[in-house]
């Protein structure tokens, strides 16, 4: 059968990595979760002391990328890739509100996209990928077969991400993570490199009111139409 690249793009807390990881196993695909390796470059700098709430030393940063390594390697029992920085599994680490409070300003740097994006190119090459982000429909993969573009009202992508923090054990307050996604969707949708913005021909889909069986279920429909 045919392989194709499907792009998921969205807003923060959208829900993209879990439609993107269920399609990636219904279809035997690779799974690419693009935010967590700019996550894994902001837990470095935060780390490495180039980040904290005063000072971002960002020449430093940008000199030192050719020390940071990210990659995935998959977790037969959880099923899906887990993503390593310098050989280290640092799945756990990125998903803090301390490493999304910086993401953004991180992700923004040139240098930095430039090496990552070069990165997911080489990882989606061969098709037969589900890759998640905000630029992967306009950037990364400009010739997607699918472009899905993910929204939801903010109180439920605050909501979501909440809970899952909670549920990981993390000691958080909900109106700190609201503010989070929302400060997190201005910066990512005003930075001057690759902004997140709807591709022309992706199909927008507001999950605020739907079952993951119900999303799961359309969006099969538009691979099988794509494919
Ligand atoms: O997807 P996730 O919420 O984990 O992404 C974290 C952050 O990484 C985003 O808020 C954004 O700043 C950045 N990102 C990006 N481009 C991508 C994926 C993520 O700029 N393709």
């Amino acid at each position: 059968m045919t392989k194709i690249t499907i792009a998921i793009d969205g807003f923060s807390s959208t829900g993209k990595s879990t439609v993107a990881k269920q399609l990636a196993k219904h279809l035997g695909y690779v799974y690419v979760d693009t935010g967590a390796m700019y996550r894994a470059v902001t837990y470095y700098a935060i780390q490495n002391g180039l980040i904290n709430k005063e000072d971002f030393n960002k020449e430093t940063l940008v000199y030192q990328l050719q020390n940071i390594q990210v990659n995935f390697k998959f977790n037969e029992t959880l099923g899906f890739a887990e993503v390593y920085l310098n050989g280290v599994n640092i799945e756990n680490e990125i998903r803090t509100l301390e490493v999304s409070s910086f993401v953004s300003k991180v992700a923004a740097i040139t240098e930095v996209r430039r090496k990552l994006v070069e990165q997911q190119q080489e990882m989606g090459k061969n098709k037969g990928v589900v890759m998640d982000g905000r630029d992967i429909g306009t950037v990364v993969f400009p010739k997607a077969n699918l472009k899905l573009f993910m929204t939801a009202s903010a109180e439920t992508r605050g909501k979501r991400r909440y809970d899952e923090l909670i549920s990981r054990g993390d000691r958080v307050k909900y109106e700190d993570v609201l503010k989070n996604v929302q400060d997190r969707d201005y910066l990512d949708s005003n930075r001057e490199d690759s902004p997140l913005v709807k591709a022309k021909d992706a199909i927008e889909i507001d999950n605020s009111n739907m079952t993951l069986d119900e999303q799961f279920d359309k969006i099969l429909n538009l691979v099988k139409m794509a494919l």
